[in-house]
């Protein structure tokens, strides 16, 4: 049996805060290129309880993984979930507020490596649950920025904002339109007669964040060479003609990519908005060479698959999940016929979106 905080710390919490997990329809690697990105949330979440700790240290429970960090108020982890919630606690010590020693305990349901945003979820619920327990003047963009910087500077993932905008500000019934340069955003509604469907692929993300880092940094040496300030304002397609083949299929992912969220945002059928979640796997595939077999494999028994709309991978790649638009009300016949075939290529996949009660 699980240990309640009532169990491990001999008091009732003082706060509970929850955040969802993300799934991201369109607009991929394009959050570090200052472009444009239309993800929403899941109906997975994270939960935090928090209250004052009676000795003098941190200490944090993750009912998830069965793990106990201990922590004097100056000692910060290197490794596992305490560097996200430290991340957390650390920035807002940063901004002059005293924060006493805190008894914190997490559960999630959210499938950690799935590309779903568990990190995101866990620092967004910690940073509401410190905002109710301490009155902090953050508004949702302020508790993503934080969120993002503790992802930089204690867990040593340099990620765009994509993924902590949406949890803290996106809803179940609309996609989170998202400039990630100036953080505007607005919520479109999801394509009428459509339902969300996550698979995951079952195949582990190896290369995500060696190959993540890669591909940012080739984008960076695209803007350069282009005289940019960041891929984002690339406006004429004609001028990756003077990139060398590997960065302008790189530029021209992330050029024709933002071109799809900005055609989505407009406001789409299901059926135009699935052709474009199409291409935004196939760009994914050979132009940003994010996708693995496993992937690809999913990718394209979803595309044949009557009631789907359309479908790619979602998140970083490697492996992971894969998102499709489905007819409402079919995700579940369309997940189990599609597993099957994917079972009989030789994969294990598993469903997400919509989850199977329990
Ligand atoms: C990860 C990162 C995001 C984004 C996606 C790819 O989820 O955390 O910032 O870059 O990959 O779109």
């Amino acid at each position: 049996m699980t240990p309640t905080f009532q169990d491990l710390f001999h008091q009732a919490p003082a706060i509970e805060a929850q955040a969802p997990g993300r799934v991201n329809l369109l607009g991929e690697h394009t959050d570090y290129n200052d472009g444009f990105v239309l993800p929403t949330v899941i109906p997975q979440t994270t939960t935090v309880q928090l209250g004052p700790s009676d000795d003098s240290q941190h200490h944090f429970y993750s009912a998830s993984l069965n793990e106990s960090v201990n922590l004097s108020p100056t000692t910060n982890p290197s490794e596992g979930f305490g560097r996200y919630v430290i991340g957390c606690l650390r920035l807002i010590e940063q901004r002059g507020i005293q924060i006493p020693p805190l008894n914190i305990w997490i559960a999630s349901s959210i499938p950690i490596g799935a590309g779903l945003s568990s990190s995101a979820a866990l620092e967004i619920a910690v940073l509401r649950g410190l905002r109710s327990l301490l009155a902090l003047d953050f508004n949702d963009v302020d508790l993503a920025q934080i969120a993002q910087q503790a992802e930089h500077q204690y867990a040593g993932v340099k990620c765009g904002i994509m993924d902590q905008m949406a949890v803290s500000l996106a809803d179940a019934q609309h996609l989170l339109f998202l400039d990630t340069r100036t953080l505007q955003h607005q919520r479109i509604p999801i394509p009428t007669g459509a339902e969300i469907l996550v698979l995951d692929s079952g195949i582990s993300r190896a290369l995500a964040g060696s190959g993540y880092n890669q591909r940012r940094s080739e984008c960076e040496a695209a803007s350069q060479r282009l005289g940019l300030t960041a891929l984002r304002d690339l406006t004429n397609p004609a001028q990756l003609d003077s990139l060398p083949p590997l960065l302008q299929r790189r530029a021209r992912h992330g050029f024709t990519e933002n071109q799809r969220v900005l055609v989505a945002k407009r406001g789409l059928s299901a059926v135009e908005f699935g052709q474009l979640m199409n291409a935004s796997h196939t760009s994914l595939r050979d132009d940003y060479e994010v996708s693995v077999a496993g992937l690809d494999c999913l990718v394209d028994l979803l595309q044949h698959t009557p009631g789907v709309f359309g479908a790619r991978l979602t998140g970083a790649g490697f492996g992971g999940a894969c998102v499709a638009l489905v007819a409402a009300g079919e995700a579940q016949a369309i997940a189990t016929s599609v597993l099957n075939q994917y079972e009989q290529q030789g994969f294990q996949g598993q469903l997400l979106v919509p989850p199977t009660s329990a």
